[in-house]
């Protein structure tokens, strides 16, 4: 049986039947605002506070400041695992081209020598600036990135990829050639029922592993993004008729 490892977001695990095989590469993907940031922050920060799992958070997205902010309020004290050197985070690679790390030869040092365990990358977007040669040919393009997948597996990480994309509706979502590189998909969304949004979770695939197909409710608070694996979203729930 291969090593599960906690996710470090409550009710996740349940969903997953035990948590994360070690050393799998996972998307977390969905519309902007569903919680896809939050989720790969829990991961990093959690991974390291309580599993004693460094962590390394490659942000395209955000400043280190912007996020430490947001993840105070989501009960997370980010930059004090940064001070602790148990988390290690990257910002804006774009900006550091000149220096730090820009290489997959850079991040596997910084692995290897900071013992990490867990890397988490907000957004796919990441690759396009590591192989901007690349751009207009998506075969060498993917192959790349395989590499870049096979030298984290390699290196004993299990790896977070965050990405975006519009379709927010489970039933009529698509896929992109770069979803397939993944062992695992987990998919992020909002239904609406009347004038409500509810935050839903469902994991798309697992390769090799067991778990449950079921879309969960997904609740944002003090304390963080929680899976309510015991519980149906309100808004799939058909009207019962009739028990009034
Ligand atoms: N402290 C908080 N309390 C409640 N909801 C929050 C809090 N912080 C963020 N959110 C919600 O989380 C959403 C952003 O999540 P995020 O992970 O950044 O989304 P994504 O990365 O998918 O665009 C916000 O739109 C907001 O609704
Ligand atoms: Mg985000």
């Amino acid at each position: 049986m291969a090593e599960l490892i906690k996710t470090g977001v409550p009710g996740l695990d349940h969903v997953l039947k035990g948590g994360l095989r070690r050393n799998s590469s996972i998307l977390v993907t969905g519309a902007p605002g569903t919680g896809k940031t939050i989720l790969a922050l829990q991961f990093i920060y959690y991974g390291a506070k309580d599993y004693g799992e460094n962590g390394i958070f490659i942000s395209t997205e955000e400043s280190l400041e912007v996020l430490d902010q947001s993840a105070k309020n989501l009960g997370m004290d980010l930059s004090s695992m940064v001070n602790k050197g148990k988390i290690f985070f990257l910002q804006k690679p774009i900006a550091t081209l000149k220096g730090g790390i820009t290489s997959l030869k850079g991040l596997l040092d910084v692995i290897k020598k900071k013992n990490v365990k867990r890397v988490a990358l907000d957004s796919l977007i990441f690759f396009e600036y590591l192989y901007p040669r690349f751009d207009g040919n998506k075969m060498e393009f993917r192959r790349q990135v395989l590499i870049f997948m096979q030298e984290m597996k390699k290196a004993g990480v299990t790896f977070f990829v965050v990405s975006e994309r519009s379709v927010t509706d489970f039933d009529r979502l698509t896929y992109d050639m770069m979803d397939f590189v993944f062992e695992g998909i987990i998919l992020l969304s909002r239904i609406r029922k009347g004038s409500y949004f509810e935050r839903v979770l469902t994991v798309a695939k697992i390769r090799g592993q067991d778990h449950s197909l079921d879309v969960y409710p997904v609740t944002i608070g003090t304390e963080g993004l929680k899976v309510l694996f015991d519980q149906t979203p309100f808004s799939l729930v058909e009207k019962e008729e009739g028990f009034k």
